[in-house]
């Protein structure tokens, strides 16, 4: 290995390799250095990224939607017979504030009886599949942490009663954390503390794995890309998916009412013009507070993290380079004796592409409101906000038993 890829490790770990000179430095470690592209380094003085003009986004509200549904209904169910339309589950996520050391998806939200957050959300899928009489292909992305367990997952449990040829997984991408000097972190012997490269490399992944193929061949023309921590998540929605088509966008997006104006979601709205989410923290006072003549939030439509993506637009933007973020996370390491340190504080930068950018690169997005009481509940904490608790709570309210 060179000198000059050692300088970039970690000081504790560089006496950690040096420790080890006169023996073998195992070749996934070498390799993972040399693969690592060490211009996301310079990015870390340049942490603000630049944003454009914003501007209130309205949406297609309830009544509208309530007015029309068995209309856009017929649209969607035709396109979901007609196999036009593929689901993407998210599960690459580490879910390090649930605390939970395998997927989340294979946390078991029941009381009563067993209901694990993959079987929920299957349940929630076969909804739409009986009532269409047709599968939707479904692909599942997990991170290299997290994927034996859960293609195993799936498997003992048969796939939840859903067909499993129309299952497929694919892994996201993982990249090195670094310290906040910049020095990539060592975690174990044979390898560089990596971690998932955000949810935003999801169809670069699913391309990579080969599975652009696949939704060629079956003819998916659109993708309902959502998170694996919403119990409550409508998938392959045909009343959303018929909206959609209907208003000629390439791209959609459920959101929600804000429950206060202060709200940790991200709100759709228009950046230069175009489709974009604010994230919460960039919002300012005024701006988060602004309502319309009506008294609503001008800001107020949150994300849940469920769209809807033309395929053909994704491809023809797949070639842009997505922002990259910067996040600060407890990182494990080994110390220069091998020791595995837990820190209690952040101590390094994890780099991340989000979802959220993409609908940016899209030139049109149907802002669609859905009922957040029926649609979201979303298991992020283990108690408080959006926690195991508050979902519990939202699925008993849906008559779902737990
Ligand atoms: P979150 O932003 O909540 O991240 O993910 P997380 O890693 O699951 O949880 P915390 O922040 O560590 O507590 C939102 C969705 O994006 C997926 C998650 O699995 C979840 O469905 N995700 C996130 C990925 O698929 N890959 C990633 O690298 C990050």
């Amino acid at each position: 290995m060179k000198a000059s890829v050692i300088e970039k490790i970690n000081e504790t770990n560089q006496r950690y390799l040096k420790n080890l000179v006169g023996k073998d430095i195992p070749q996934r470690l070498v390799d993972q250095i040399n693969n690592m592209d060490w211009s996301y380094l310079n990015l870390i003085g340049e942490r603000e990224q630049k944003r454009g003009e914003f501007a209130p986004l309205g949406a297609m509200e309830l009544p509208e939607i309530q007015a029309k549904k068995e209309e856009f209904k017929a649209i969607g169910l035709e396109a979901i017979r007609n196999c036009k339309v593929g689901a993407i589950l998210l599960a690459g996520g580490q879910g390090t504030r649930l605390g939970f050391d395998k997927a989340k998806g294979m946390y078991n939200i029941g009381v009563s009886k067993d209901l694990y957050i993959f079987e929920q959300l299957i349940r929630n899928l076969q909804k739409v599949t009986e009532e269409a009489g047709a599968f939707v292909p479904l692909y599942i992305m997990t991170s290299d942490k997290n994927d034996a367990q859960t293609r195993e997952f799936f498997a003992e449990h048969d796939y939840f009663g859903y067909n499993k040829d129309f299952v497929k997984f694919f892994v996201q991408e993982m990249v090195p954390a670094v310290d906040f000097d910049g020095n990539v972190l060592v975690e174990a012997e044979d390898s560089l503390a990596m971690s998932p490269n955000g949810n935003g490399g999801w169809f670069a992944s699913l391309v990579k794995a080969g599975l652009g193929e696949d939704m060629k061949e079956k003819g998916v023309e659109w993708l309902n890309v959502f998170a694996v921590d919403n119990v409550l998540q409508q998938i392959a929605d045909p009343v959303f998916v018929g909206a959609t088509i209907q208003s000629g966008c390439v791209s959609g997006a459920k959101v929600v009412r804000k429950c206060d104006p202060y709200e940790r979601v991200g709100a759709l709205c228009l950046e230069d013009g175009k489709p974009s989410i604010i994230e919460y923290y960039e919002l300012t006072p005024e701006m988060a507070e602004a309502t319309n003549e009506a008294g609503s939030l001008l800001y107020g439509f949150g994300v849940i993290l469920n769209y809807l993506f033309s395929v053909e637009k994704l491809f023809e933007i797949s070639k842009k380079q997505m922002p990259l973020h910067i996040v600060e996370k407890k990182v494990p390491y080994m110390d220069e004796n091998g020791v595995a340190i837990k820190p209690e504080t952040p101590n390094a930068y994890k780099f991340e592409t989000l979802i959220l950018d993409m609908i940016f690169l899209m030139d049109n997005c149907l802002s669609f409101e859905v009922d957040r009481e029926k649609e979201f509940a979303p298991v992020k904490n283990a108690t408080g906000v959006d926690s195991v608790e508050s979902a519990r709570e939202l699925l008993q309210k849906n008559g779902i038993e737990i």
